[in-house]
């Protein structure tokens, strides 16, 4: 396949990381294209485990060629010291790294002004990473951010960076009554990070489709989770891109057409991290095993996620709109030991049955799971390497979710390791 994608189905943590670990073996290209360090990507190969939050995956595989598109909102500092943790693991980045001079720059602003927005919010905050993401892409929007391409031009750079702190100086501190930033310590600080950015950046759009034009295979990864999608998420609990399949061609500049398979990652239940309704949630033992055994808790922020049942019905609606080839489902060896296992197929909203998922946040709060319910297994399912071999009650849980996603799981994960993968 020329061109792969992998998007995540759900609120994030999907497991995309070891997905497209284990699927980018042979592509020439993996290229990010929306989202920034707020993504947390865990990948365990033996005994050592990596966490990416801005470079593709692929950077863990050799010959592959890693891309951080135009759509990303890149940190400069979170990137440094990402780099440095690979480097001290023994991955070499040497001329394995692209950078769009198109991404726009998450500046220490962007941060600041995260956390002062969010705690401005209080009870309404919507949980954001505090990685700046929602304050750079409005800029961003608002066209007034700075990209790779106006840091790393040999002059003006400084002046920008001036005015633009300026004029967030004045939010920070007429508004919030916060520390003003200090200018020249911001210039310095990225005047430095150009120098290092310089030789990496360039047009990603062009060498993208210039691969994808000489028969390359590129893999595209997406970041966060559909229902976190800026339109199509559950709006405002949401992040400030499109995480769902739609980021794709504007945040890499590659026309949808050219991809030929888009791959969607689902949980085998349900994890969110942050604000906002989850119809399914467990705020119980049983929301708490989940916890413990999927070892739910943020790979960037270290918070703990919050846990339920499977809920098709918005999975369903992700299936949907990326138009999703295929179907991986990681994690189920959590779901093991228990009695009955739920998947929630459609909502109970003010005693009306729906089948969609209500734009309106507080319609979807209000929103109660219809379950259908389904026997459990007992055997740890860590070991299993083909389908046929998992317990009749895991290959029917799997069925039940095809069915009722609307497509086909051809993946099936029952662990962290790149092995503990069944292909089907
Ligand atoms: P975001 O980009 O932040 O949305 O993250 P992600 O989709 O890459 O997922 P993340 O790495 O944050 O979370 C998945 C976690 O589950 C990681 O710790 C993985 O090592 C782990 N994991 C992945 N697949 C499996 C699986 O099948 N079983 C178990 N037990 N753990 C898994
Ligand atoms: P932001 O992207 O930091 O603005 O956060 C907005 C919402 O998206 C919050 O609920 C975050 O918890 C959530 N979020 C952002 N990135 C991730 C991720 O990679 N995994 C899971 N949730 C995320
Ligand atoms: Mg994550």
């Amino acid at each position: 396949m020329p061109a792969t994608c992998v998007v995540g189905m759900q609120w994030g943590d999907e497991g995309k990381g070891k997905i497209v670990d284990l699927m980018s073996e042979g592509c020439d290209l993996v290229v990010r294209y929306q989202g920034g360090a707020n993504a947390g990507h865990s990948v365990v190969i033996g005994e050592q485990s990596y966490a990416m939050h801005q470079i593709p995956s692929g950077i863990l595989r050799e010959g592959v060629t890693c891309v951080i598109a135009s759509g990303v909102v890149l940190d400069p500092e979170e990137l440094e010291a990402e780099v440095a943790g690979l480097v001290e693991k023994g991955i070499d980045l040497d001329g394995r790294l692209w950078i769009s001079d198109r991404a726009h720059v998450v500046m220490p602003y962007h941060k600041t002004l995260d956390r002062l927005r969010e705690a401005a919010l209080g009870d309404a905050k919507i949980g954001t990473t505090a990685r700046g993401i929602g304050p750079c892409y409005a800029d961003k929007y608002n066209r007034s951010g700075l990209r790779v391409a106006d840091l790393v031009k040999p002059a003006g750079a400084a002046d920008r960076i001036r005015r633009a702190v300026a004029v967030k100086n004045a939010e920070i501190v007429n508004l919030h009554g916060s520390e003003p930033l200090d200018a020249d310590a911001v210039v310095e600080q990225f005047l430095a990070y150009a120098e290092w950015l310089r030789p990496r950046a360039c047009d990603t759009a062009v060498r993208i489709n210039d691969a994808l034009d000489a028969g390359r295979h590129v893999f595209f990864e997406g970041a966060q989770g559909s229902l976190l999608d800026i339109d199509f998420g559950t709006y405002p609990f949401v992040t400030s891109s499109n995480a769902s399949a739609a980021g794709l061609a504007a945040g890499a500049g590659v026309s949808p057409r050219r991809v030929d398979r888009f791959i969607g990652v689902a949980k085998a239940y349900t994890s969110r991290v942050g604000a906002g309704p989850c119809p399914t949630e467990l705020k119980d033992a049983v929301g708490d095993r989940i916890r413990e055994r999927g070892r739910e808790y943020g790979t960037t922020t270290g918070r703990p996620r919050r846990t339920g049942w499977f809920d098709a019905v918005s999975v369903r609606q992700s299936v949907r709109i990326g138009h999703i080839d295929e179907l991986a489902v990681t994690l189920i060896d959590v779901l093991t030991g228990f009695e009955t296992l739920n998947v929630c197929v459609a909502y109970n909203l003010d005693g009306a049955r729906v089948e969609h998922l209500p734009a309106d946040a507080e319609a979807l709060d209000r929103c109660r799971p219809v379950y259908e319910t389904l026997p459990g297994w007992q055997e740890e399912l860590g070991g299993i390497t083909s389908f046929d071999d998992l317990p009749a009650a895991a290959r029917d849980y799997v069925t039940l979710i095809e069915e009722r996603v609307g497509a086909p799981v051809r993946t099936v994960s029952v662990g962290p390791e790149r092995g503990q993968t069944i292909r089907r």
